[in-house]
């Protein structure tokens, strides 16, 4: 994680002014409203910078998101991660199927999803909350993982999201969607 040290204090006002771009598709204050579109609001401050240092060198791809993180400096990518790590998350509207969200429940439990997100998978350094995301996204990212397509960091969600089946990937973004977006502390 020594990558992620920050060289210098992270300057919320400065992320403030430099998230003007990003407002379009994440929201004024980090939560989006684009199915599909993580709300990035509330994530660990570490979690930001890593996905920003993967999108900038390709580790990470999307036709959307790509063009906006190829030019960031590091003290750019601090200061947008502080910034949005102090943004206080809000859940985003979706239509759970309340049988799909015990049958994720379940399914995070067999897992030990919260094992590295966390209880109530709200997310601490590296790794992400996932309580509240949008599920477009959630379904997205995880089919991602288990094609092989999404980057990740070190192969951990690779490895994790094998077993599941499409099915369980569906009935976990149900779970995930359902749980209150509580910020890591
Ligand atoms: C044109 C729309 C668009 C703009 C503008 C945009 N993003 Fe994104 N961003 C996306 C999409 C779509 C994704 C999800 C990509 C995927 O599915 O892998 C994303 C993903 C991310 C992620 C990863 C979140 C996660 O939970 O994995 C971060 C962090 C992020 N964007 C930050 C930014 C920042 C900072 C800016 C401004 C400098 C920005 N984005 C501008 C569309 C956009
Ligand atoms: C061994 C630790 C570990 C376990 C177990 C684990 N995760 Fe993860 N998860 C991570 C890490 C680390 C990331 C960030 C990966 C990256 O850099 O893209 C992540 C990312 C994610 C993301 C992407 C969120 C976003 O905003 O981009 C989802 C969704 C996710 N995990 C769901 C799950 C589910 C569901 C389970 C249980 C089936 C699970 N995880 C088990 C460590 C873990």
């Amino acid at each position: 994680m020594a990558a992620a040290a920050p060289a210098r204090a992270a300057d919320l006002e400065a992320g403030s002014r430099k998230s003007e771009p990003c407002k379009a598709c994440h929201g004024a204050d980090g939560n989006a409203s684009i199915p599909g579109t993580p709300s990035v609001a509330g994530q660990p401050v570490y979690f930001t910078h890593w996905q920003l240092i993967k999108f900038r060198d390709g580790r990470r791809k999307d036709p959307q998101m790509t063009p906006f993180g190829a030019n960031l400096t590091d003290a750019d990518m601090a200061d947008l991660a502080a910034f949005y790590a102090a943004q206080r998350p809000t859940p985003r509207p979706a239509a759970t199927d309340p049988s799909k969200v015990a049958a994720g429940r379940e399914l995070a439990q067999q897992h030990h999803c919260v094992s590295c997100h966390r209880p109530g998978l709200v997310g601490h350094e590296q790794i992400p909350r996932l309580a509240g995301q949008d599920l477009a996204y959630l379904v997205k990212i995880l089919r991602g993982f288990k094609a092989q397509t999404a980057g990740d960091l070190d192969g951990t969600m690779t490895t994790a999201v094998q077993p599941l089946s499409e099915a369980d990937i569906e009935n976990l973004a149900h779970y995930m969607a359902s749980l209150p977006p509580a910020q890591p502390r």
